[in-house]
């Protein structure tokens, strides 16, 4: 960060108070440094220019207005209205939404005040129904003084038994609730795990009273749950306007408010929801989402950038990279718009882990590799523990954190070009003031308002996601050919030469 004025970013200048440095925005007490992104005054004008003409205020009201944005579903996203705790009415298709979020909300609290004698808690979801409150639950274990049930919160997403296993090992049966979460309930990884924990709570002679009592189920498809024997009161709807990984916010979140109270799960929708209200109502020139859209879109322009990094500066964050994985390249990972023409960009290759551990793994590449990688540098002011040792660690995490940053951008001569360090490598710093419930909402609304953000500049319907689908049709006549154990599969319309041989060859071994 430069103490200095900077003239390459005035265009921030009018929104600087106090001590927030030059070349950087808050909002929610989150700031933004994009001083190395190596942006000029002119360049964010245009920048600027550039989302007016992409209708970006336009889809920014609209989004928010519930219309029907998600074109090829035909459905607004209005996962804003899940941590809309003004309860202002949020109108879709002519109807208020709010009633039903506010009663899943009271049913919420209701369950914390039930819940007892609870030890272990198995969470089955995958992508969008696993990502957030896995990113949550591990994420504010790491607040100091967060009031916690202290209950083994299990995640079970992979349908490779060895997870299942795991946490089969560890809980125990008769005091352990079990949470499937699913907004298609058809997902199969989640259906045949949710099978398979029920399966153990009878092999471990649980009675159907006992089962009933704790079974419960998260979803847009209330009519499966409760075919999969899940009593009414413990289904929490959610709806076909929330994205599966726009979620979290929504009973998917539950976890977070079972395990650490009503008001911890309240304080991270109310991040979320300032965020929201300040990406909906600040002009573009200070918007965060805005802003961090639009430099990754200048770095695009400039470097053709294929992938770029989140490094959080923090432990508590480990998760915070694969959940912006699937949430940025579910979201934009597209080469058709809107329009089914072949857009110009689309999401880059998103990839991260905490640092500094990150630094002694692939940073190698971002400092002398050939490729440009823009990155995020995500640290938190505050030390995440009490202990005497933190403050020192504290600085050491911060100050690799800022001395990174600094290297990217300014590089390093040398007569021997193997400690040639080019420079120019772009990078943001958000600062989060402290990792609380609050900050943590604030920060994945960011990151949600942004993907939005990029899929209006890019002109990509961020709310689909057809391409998952394919692959999960074609396993199926795998799947089938597979259990019949024959290795003489031959090609066919579903099965081309290549998988059948290899079909044969796991069949031959088995
Ligand atoms: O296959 C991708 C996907 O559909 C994601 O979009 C979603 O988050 C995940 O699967 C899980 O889906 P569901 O919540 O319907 O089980």
């Amino acid at each position: 960060m430069s103490s200095k004025p900077d003239s390459n970013n005035v265009h921030s200048a009018q929104n600087l108070h106090g001590s927030i440095p030059n070349g950087a925005h808050t909002a929610v007490d989150v700031v933004l440094d994009t001083a190395y992104q190596g942006i000029d005054s002119n360049n964010w004008s245009d920048l600027f220019k550039l989302a007016r003409k992409s209708e970006l205020p336009e889809f920014i009201a609209d989004m928010f207005a519930g219309k029907h944005i998600n074109q090829s579903e035909d459905r607004p996203a209005l996962h804003s209205a899940l941590r809309n705790l003004s309860k202002s009415p949020v109108i879709l298709d002519g109807q208020d939404v709010m009633p039903a979020v506010t009663d899943v909300w009271r049913r919420i609290e209701a369950l914390c005040n039930k819940w007892v004698g609870v030890t272990d808690v198995i969470h089955i979801g995958i992508g969008g129904s696993d990502f957030g409150p896995r990113l949550a639950i591990e994420a504010l274990a790491h607040v100091p003084d967060i009031e916690s049930r202290g209950m083994r919160m299990h995640f079970l997403a992979n349908i490779d038994t060895a997870e299942l296993a795991r946490i089969l090992d560890r809980a125990q049966p008769n005091s352990t609730r079990v949470i499937i979460v699913s907004k298609s309930f058809t997902t199969l990884e989640t259906t045949m795990n949710a099978k398979a924990v029920v399966a153990w709570l009878k092999d471990n002679n649980c009675t159907k009273g006992q089962i009933a009592k704790a079974l419960f189920a998260v979803t847009a498809n209330v009519p499966a749950a409760k075919e999969f024997g899940i009593a009414d009161d413990h289904i929490f709807p959610f709806w076909d306007w929330v994205g599966g990984r726009y979620s979290v916010w929504s009973a998917v979140g539950l976890p977070i408010a079972l395990q650490y109270g009503f008001k911890t799960f309240e304080e991270f929708l109310a991040g979320a929801h300032a965020m929201d209200l300040h990406f909906k109502n600040a002009p573009l020139e200070n918007n965060l989402p805005v802003i961090m859209a639009l430099a990754l879109l200048y770095q695009q322009e400039k470097h053709g950038i294929k992938a770029y990094a989140a490094i959080p500066y923090a432990d508590a964050l480990d998760w915070f990279p694969k959940w912006l994985q699937q949430l940025d390249m579910e979201s934009n990972g597209k080469s058709v718009g809107k329009d089914g023409k072949p857009v110009k960009y689309s999401s880059p290759v998103v990839f991260g882990s905490a640092g500094s551990n990150a630094q002694h793994s692939y940073f190698q590449l971002f400092h002398q590799g050939p490729e440009i990688i823009p990155i995020d540098f995500i640290a938190v002011r505050k030390p995440m523990s009490a202990r005497p040792e933190s403050l020192a660690h504290h600085r050491i995490l911060l100050s690799n954190c800022l001395a990174q940053a600094q290297a990217l951008a300014h590089g390093k001569t040398d007569s021997n070009p193997n400690n040639v360090y080019p420079g120019k490598r772009p990078s943001n710093l958000l600062l989060l003031p402290e990792l609380n419930a609050f900050y943590l909402g604030a920060l994945l609304a960011l990151y949600e308002n942004r993907a939005g953000t990029l899929g209006a500049l890019w002109n990509i319907n961020s709310f689909d996601q057809p391409g998952v689908e394919y692959g999960k049709v074609l396993a199926k006549p795998i799947e089938k050919a597979l259990a019949s154990g024959s290795d003489q599969v031959v090609a066919n319309e579903s099965v081309d030469a290549i998988t059948a041989e290899r079909i044969n060859f796991l069949n031959s071994n088995s």
